[in-house]
């Protein structure tokens, strides 16, 4: 049986982390890994990065962005990155990380939480209605803003 988990970025596994690439036909919807971390690291009271291994092997990366006194509403609770693993993806982590990143709004007391993507072709757009966000009509630099229940 495969097994899932969600850990904090470490000093033992950072270097995997940013191994982790998108295919290169996606590279325009997300920064690479180490971009996201090094933003990370000059926000820490923000951002909330992690690792998905799946029985122990990086399989992809979310950071959830948590920032109640942001300007924006759609800055306030949300994905701010996802990079699910060139020929790793469809089976079902981008699903299990975007679900961790929510359980962590959740737990925090957060109603909604928010993503932004890019709307073109190729890109998650029907990735995130499919896992239920719903636009809610803002953009931002070009980007959809969504938003789910929780
Ligand atoms: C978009 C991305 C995160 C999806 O991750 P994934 O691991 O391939 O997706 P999952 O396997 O968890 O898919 C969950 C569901 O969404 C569906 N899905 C995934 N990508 C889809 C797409 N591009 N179009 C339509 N449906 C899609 C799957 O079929 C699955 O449906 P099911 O539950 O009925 O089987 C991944 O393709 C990726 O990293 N893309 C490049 C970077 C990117 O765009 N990041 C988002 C930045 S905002």
């Amino acid at each position: 049986m495969t097994t899932l988990t969600a850990e904090q970025i470490t000093r033992e596994n950072v270097a995997a982390a940013c191994q982790l690439a998108v295919e290169p036909h996606q590279k325009d919807f997300v920064a690479p890994v180490a971009v996201s971390l090094a933003e990370a690291y000059t926000q820490p009271e923000v951002a909330w990065p992690r690792l998905i291994l799946r029985d122990g092997e990086p399989v992809a990366f979310v950071m959830g962005a948590f920032d109640p006194d942001a300007e924006f509403d759609f800055f306030r609770c949300g994905i701010w990155r996802l990079n699910v693993g060139a020929g790793v993806q469809g089976r079902g982590y981008g699903r299990f990380a975007v679900e961790t990143v929510l359980a962590e709004a959740r737990r925090r007391g957060q109603r909604t939480a928010t993503v932004l993507w890019l709307p073109a072709e190729g890109g998650p757009e029907d990735f995130y209605l499919k896992l239920g966000f719903r636009p809610t009509g803002q953009t931002h630099h070009g980007e959809v803003v969504g938003r789910i229940d929780l």
